[in-house]
């Protein structure tokens, strides 16, 4: 991997590593950042945000996408997800989709605060996905 790809790395876990600061997760205690790269360079960044209810909680990396989408961004270069575990946290089933539907396949940045990251591509976490292209498809589609 050259310097600039490394510089890149750390700029994106960095964005992701801030936003973890505002997460609301009084309920699990588990804290997790996410920073989207849109193809113009801007990053948007999310945060998981805890309600009451449990079952209305949003993880950073849909804070970060929905965020990016509501201010007109529609292409994405990768995304990062920062927690404080030693083993790196991935995104859940649930962003697993959702970032392959808005982002397609790209690099996921995964990296903790002691310094470990490694990066996989969105087709190795979420393979064989569910998308539009099933819905293009159906009957009714067809006319
Ligand atoms: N969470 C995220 O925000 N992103 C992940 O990738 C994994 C889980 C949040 C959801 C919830 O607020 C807390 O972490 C515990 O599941």
């Amino acid at each position: 991997m050259n310097m600039t790809t490394m510089t890149d790395r750390r700029a994106i876990i960095e964005a992701a590593t801030a936003a973890r600061d505002f997460a609301q997760a009084r309920y699990s205690g588990f804290r997790v950042g996410a920073a989207l790269e849109a193809e113009d360079g801007a990053v948007f960044t999310g945060c998981n945000i805890e309600s009451a209810t449990y079952g209305l909680t949003v993880c950073a990396e849909r804070v970060a996408i929905w965020k990016a989408l509501s201010a007109g961004a529609l292409n994405f270069r990768r995304i990062a997800v920062v927690a404080d575990t030693e083993q790196l946290t991935p995104p859940c089933g649930a962003c697993r989709q959702i970032i392959w539907e808005f982002c397609g396949d790209v690099p996921v940045v995964l990296a903790n605060l002691r310094g470990d990251a490694e990066t996989l591509l969105m087709s190795a976490l979420l393979p064989r996905p569910f998308d539009n292209r099933f819905l293009n498809e159906t009957e009714a589609q067809k006319g």
